[in-house]
């Protein structure tokens, strides 16, 4: 502790004294400590990878100092990885690994302002927790989705304006926004180099996702369900909403703006006995405000072909956004429309085509790593930084065609935003023995969407 209070001690006094106390201030201070510390809440595979980022940053001393968790094995196991990893950058004794839905608060007591705290819980959670970093004047990595629905994206909207308000710095894990070789790419089509955008289009298929095998008798109901998270749309926003916004966040990113409308159709054919809520297939049509659309297809069944790629289609050409997965990106243009289509890793060589009429150069830096660089940028050197309302945007897109795919419906941007549907009101009161957002019915199943049956709400 003695590390954490000597820092503490030092920054409150001079932030006592300064007429900017209340404000969190950039780390500059030469003559103190320079190191920034971070807590992580939800040590799952993003967080601890989320953390590791954070610690490979290389423009100042960072140090993982406290976890939270509502799993045990998840916060030992991976804080034992990161000690590993990083056995200089990682100090979280015992008193300072916090377990249960209240752990968030503990683990970001020993921070200071200015400090860091990464949120890569269930989305679910993220308001929650976002309002208590905000409270603590703590800068924010939080993860994608940001929200879920509706109110959600309202009250994160807010929020972000309070962090704002008090110099707070927020990046949110839309990665590919950081990535230099898609910079690249959007600057060319702003250029006019495929012309104007008619089209897009963008697959997520593989093999199974957001499935849910009958609860063991042994876990509550709601450990189930948020170990389950992309089972249960409160959790998540389902498989649609937790896979798919990167590459419609990509695609309206390139296109310069958010669709108004989702038209959007999908079902359930092989989720047997899988209790969860989404469907295994979607396919979504976006419109933007000029007419023009963007296609998205998700398939979640084995044995089908896989794709994971992103494109646009313009008047004069067209360009591959994300070829296979998110990373590398590999963004090309082409001068025609014909693309030859990655199916998986193995195939990454057919995108170093020679038909591209422009490719970025490879390799690529993960993107990863740079939303982490330019995050602790603007850190310490005290940048205008806060992604938080276009993170809920993006994620309200999402919820648009997934809604639309659930209830058969067309659904806009604004008719979702001011849907009075919240998953889970009470998430900030969640406890492991209390009932849960969503509860089985007689026969042991949870309500799933039935598109022209139940057309106001998912479920
Ligand atoms: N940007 C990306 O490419 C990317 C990739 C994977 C996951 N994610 C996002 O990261 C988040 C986490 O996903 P994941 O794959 O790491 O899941 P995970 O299940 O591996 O990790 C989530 C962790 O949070 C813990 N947790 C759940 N509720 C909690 C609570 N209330 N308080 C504290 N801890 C809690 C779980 O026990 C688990 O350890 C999700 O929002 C997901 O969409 C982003």
């Amino acid at each position: 502790m003695s590390e954490i209070n000597s820092g503490t001690r030092s920054r409150r006094d001079f932030m006592a004294k300064s007429a900017l106390a209340g404000v969190a201030l950039p780390h500059v201070h030469a003559a103190e400590n320079n190191t920034i510390q971070v807590a992580l809440i939800g040590c799952g595979g993003r967080g601890t990878g989320a953390a590791v980022n954070a610690l490979q940053v290389k423009n100042g001393p960072m140090k993982v100092v406290s976890m939270a968790d509502i799993v045990p094995a998840k916060l030992n196991d991976n804080l034992d990885k990161l000690k590993t990893q990083f056995p200089n950058q990682v100090d979280v004794p015992p008193e300072r690994r916090a377990l249960g839905f209240e752990a968030y608060k503990q683990a970001m007591d020993p921070l200071k302002p200015g400090d860091v705290v990464i949120l890569a819980t269930p989305p679910a959670f993220r308001w929650v927790h976002f309002r208590h970093a905000i409270e603590k004047g703590l800068h924010v990595f939080m993860e994608k989705a940001v929200t879920v629905d509706g109110p959600t994206t309202k009250r994160m909207i807010e929020l972000g304006e309070q962090a704002r308000r008090k110099n707070l710095k927020v990046g949110v894990g839309l990665m590919v926004r950081h990535c230099r070789g898609r910079m690249a790419l959007l600057e060319r089509i702003r250029g006019g180099q495929i012309g104007d955008i008619i089209a897009m289009r963008a697959y997520r298929m593989g093999r199974a996702g957001g499935t849910a095998p009958p609860k063991p008798d042994n876990i509550s109901e709601v450990m189930y369900q948020v170990q389950r998270f992309h089972a249960f749309l409160w959790g998540s926003g389902g498989v649609f909403s937790d896979y798919n916004i990167h590459q419609i966040d990509e695609c309206c990113w390139m296109k310069g703006e958010w669709p108004v409308e989702a038209h959007g159709i999908g079902a359930r054919h092989y989720r047997r006995d899988s209790l969860d809520q989404n469907f295994d297939t979607y396919s979504i049509e976006y419109t933007y405000a000029d007419g023009t659309k963007l296609f998205f297809g998700g398939r979640y069944i084995p044995g089908c072909r896989e794709e994971f790629a992103s494109y646009a289609h313009g008047t004069s050409g067209s360009a591959v956004i994300s070829t296979f997965m998110h990373t590398p990106g590999m963004p090309r243009i082409y001068k025609g429309h014909v693309i030859p289509r990655v199916a998986n890793k193995t195939e990454l060589r057919k995108a170093e085509d020679a038909s591209a009429a422009w490719s970025y150069p490879q390799p690529e830096v993960s993107p990863y790593q740079l939303e982490w660089d330019d995050l602790m940028d603007a850190i310490r050197n005290d940048k205008p930084y806060n992604e938080v309302k276009r993170g809920a945007e993006a994620s309200l897109v999402a919820s648009m065609g997934r809604m639309a795919a659930h209830t058969g419906q067309i659904v806009t941007f604004d008719q979702m935003l001011n849907h009075p549907h919240e998953f889970a009101p009470n998430v900030d009161k969640l406890t492991a023995d209390g009932p849960a957002p969503v509860m089985p019915d007689a026969s042991g199943k949870y309500p799933v969407p039935e598109p022209g049956i139940k057309i106001d709400r998912e479920y």
